[in-house]
């Protein structure tokens, strides 16, 4: 029974573009002054940058890595989603972001798919890419983001 014609696409993925891949894992710290000199360490770089996202309520750093990236996010306001996390969970993995070609597309497939969205859907995320989050409960456990490749 060789069906590979009939499998579903993987989450976003196209007939066209091909599929998606690991962006970046996201780690939520209390502190971006304390974090970031910890991951220099471990991964032996710098970050490439830091940004605040206002609309999140939160400052992140990237660290580029051989095989995808690590955001690290730290809270700006009292109630923003990783000062909930942080209070509920501490400090640790926060979420695995997916690079789609056709956000979409992969909206979509994943609703089909039987996951939801997180309010208020398809937004403008860090590094000013279009960004949707797909909630925990509906996606085994884990918060996954879908960014938008960029052309
Ligand atoms: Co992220």
């Amino acid at each position: 029974m060789t069906t590979a014609s009939t499998s579903p696409l993987p989450v976003g993925a196209t007939e066209q573009k091909g599929v998606p891949k690991i962006d970046h894992l996201g780690i939520a710290v209390n502190s971006l002054e304390s974090a970031v000199p910890l991951y220099s360490g471990l991964l032996g770089e710098n970050p490439s940058g830091q940004e605040e996202v206002p609309s999140e309520g939160v400052r992140v750093a990237f660290f580029g890595t051989g095989s995808g990236r690590i955001e690290l996010l730290e809270p700006t306001t009292q109630d923003s989603p990783i000062a909930a996390f942080l209070s509920r969970r501490g400090p640790g993995l926060h979420h695995v972001c997916l690079e789609v070609p056709d956000l979409e597309a992969a909206v979509e497939r994943a609703g089909a798919a039987g996951a939801g969205v997180v309010p208020p859907g398809i937004r403008s995320g860090a590094e000013g890419r279009r960004v949707a989050f797909l909630h925990p409960r509906t996606a085994g456990g884990v918060l996954i983001e879908l960014a938008e490749a960029a052309d």
